[in-house]
């Protein structure tokens, strides 16, 4: 059997994992929220139109902050037209998606969903269609108490205390061509100022996360950021990485590589982001804000379809991708990837949280299931909010088509000081069980509490309606600990949670 080593202690601390790392996000796209969080008429329906079987399963999954309302459908929004009276708000064509827009959930509705799923609201604004005027009214209706214009508007349409929402997105991938009124970095820069500006002086307890490039295959990837930190440094707390891994066409070794990618995307990201802090002469740190990740584009073709097909109509069932359980893998790796780089990344969404590239799928009318990546994110957010620990890992190494030097295993520690408990969260990318080591050194008479485990005999196993329960975690087989070294077998291709106490 090979073998693999872990050093873990706990003088070597990352940092705080900052819990909005477990964020998601919710789009006006596809059945995301027709149909998705909001269905009125469906036998589990709430009083205000919101399924409480999806809500049940999002605070299973224990997302802290979720981001809405896009994503590309943001630059073209008109946020007016989704508050006040139901029956008055406009229909309008939503150019990023090509459907029909009603308007029926607008801010307040998500506010008060986000309630009712024990999540907190990460807003974007619309930096598109629109500017710094509309944004600063947003954050005026949405947070100022009364007495003012926006304020009073909104409670007048039955909201008397402000949403305060704390944390604001100003606009959406404005690098890319395909965002409506998309901009250079220049011209992106100025309208970003201008618009945290106007937003901190209506509420000075926010803060903004300026965008970062789409991804890092952009022509201007690091360019952009450099230009927009520069410009704006000290008007912005965060800027934003998109990233999504494609599983399409690769070999399963070389897709479990793909969370390479991520470290070295977070790590490029930190240099820029320190180098336009020396330019600034600032104490501050901008911090990263991962607000968009995941597996994408198993639903390509049939997206395309659906689109050409039924354009401009109502929740189109888009981007519904259903998961394998080798997505659920690099899902897995990637949160390992967030873990070990809490000193910088503080806030992620994985884009999205209902049936759009999503770990929870629903039926109009009927049931709803948890896809494979639900598992290793509900249990990186249940057990990973604590201290990251650097976990100094030797192990086998191999090439792939794409990266050299891949380690057989990756891994996150997560200490808690208040239980005296240690997790750590291992993935065995090898076909073979690898026997680990770990040094527990500075953390004595620790022993197994549970390992729980997610494997399967089949890299493309997925769940569905009729077999909900096909890849889910099962208990693993521990560990023992001797002499202050826990041995442990992680299975070949697995996602390991192991809780020591
Ligand atoms: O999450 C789906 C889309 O991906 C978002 O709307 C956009 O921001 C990104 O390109």
């Amino acid at each position: 059997m090979k073998k693999a080593s872990v050093i873990l202690d706990r003088d070597f601390s990352i940092g705080q994992v900052d819990k909005r790392i477990f964020g998601s996000f919710v789009e006006h796209l596809g059945r995301a929220v027709y149909t998705g969080i909001y269905e009125p008429g469906h036998p589990q329906a709430d009083e205000n139109g919101f399924r409480k079987d999806v809500a049940a399963l999002v605070r299973e999954l224990g997302v802290p902050v979720v981001r809405y309302p896009g994503g590309n459908f943001v630059s073209g929004y008109n946020w007016e037209d989704g508050v006040g009276p139901k029956e008055s708000r406009p229909r309008r064509l939503d150019l990023a998606w090509g459907t029909t827009e009603s308007n029926q959930v607008g801010t307040n509705e998500f506010a008060q969903w986000a309630k009712l799923a024990d999540t907190q609201v990460m807003m974007a604004v619309n930096l598109g269609t629109r500017g710094a005027d509309a944004a600063r009214n947003l954050v005026e209706y949405c947070n100022h108490p009364g007495g003012s214009y926006w304020s009073d508007l909104r409670k007048s349409h039955g909201y008397a205390d402000p949403h305060n929402i704390k944390l604001w997105c100003l606009g959406n991938e404005m690098d890319g061509p395909w965002q409506i009124c998309h901009r250079t970095a220049d011209e992106y820069a100025k309208v970003a100022i201008e618009a945290a500006k106007v937003m901190k002086w209506t509420d000075p307890s926010i803060e903004v996360v300026a965008c970062g490039s789409s991804n890092t295959g952009m022509p201007t990837f690091i360019e952009w950021e450099r230009t927009v930190l520069e410009a704006g440094y000290r008007h912005f707390d965060y800027v934003s990485l998109h990233t999504y891994y494609n599983n399409s066409d690769d070999d399963t070794e070389n897709f479990l590589a793909r969370s390479l990618d991520m470290d070295s995307f977070i790590e490029t990201i930190v240099a820029v982001c320190d180098a336009a802090q020396v330019r600034a002469k600032s104490k501050k740190k901008i911090m990263l804000s991962m607000d968009e990740w995941n597996v994408w584009f198993h639903s390509n073709e049939e997206t395309a379809r659906v689109t050409r097909e039924s354009k401009w109509d109502e929740a189109l069932p888009l981007l519904e991708d259903i998961y394998t359980f080798e997505d659920a893998l690099l899902v897995g790796l990637l949160l390992i990837s967030l873990l070990n780089h809490a000193d910088r990344v503080k806030v992620a969404c994985l884009a999205q949280l209902v049936n759009v590239i999503a770990p929870i799928m629903t039926q109009p009318g009927g049931g709803a299931f948890r896809q494979t990546i639900f598992y290793p994110f509900m249990e990186a957010s249940k057990y990973g909010r604590g201290t990251a620990l650097k976990p100094i890992v030797r192990a086998p190494k191999h090439d792939t088509k794409d990266y050299c030097d891949v380690p057989a295993m990756d891994a996150a520690a997560i200490w808690h000081e208040d239980k005296g408990e240690l997790v750590l969260f291992a993935v065995n990318r090898e076909t073979e069980d690898l026997q680990v080591e770990v040094d527990l050194r500075a953390l004595p008479g620790m022993k197994v509490l549970d390992h729980s485990l997610l494997v399967h005999s089949d890299m493309k196993a997925v769940n569905s309606f009729a077999n909900p329960g096909n890849v889910a975690p099962t208990k693993g087989q521990g560990g023992v600990v001797d002499n202050g070294k826990l041995t442990l077998v992680l299975p070949a291709r697995s996602w390991n949670t192991v809780r020591l106490g």
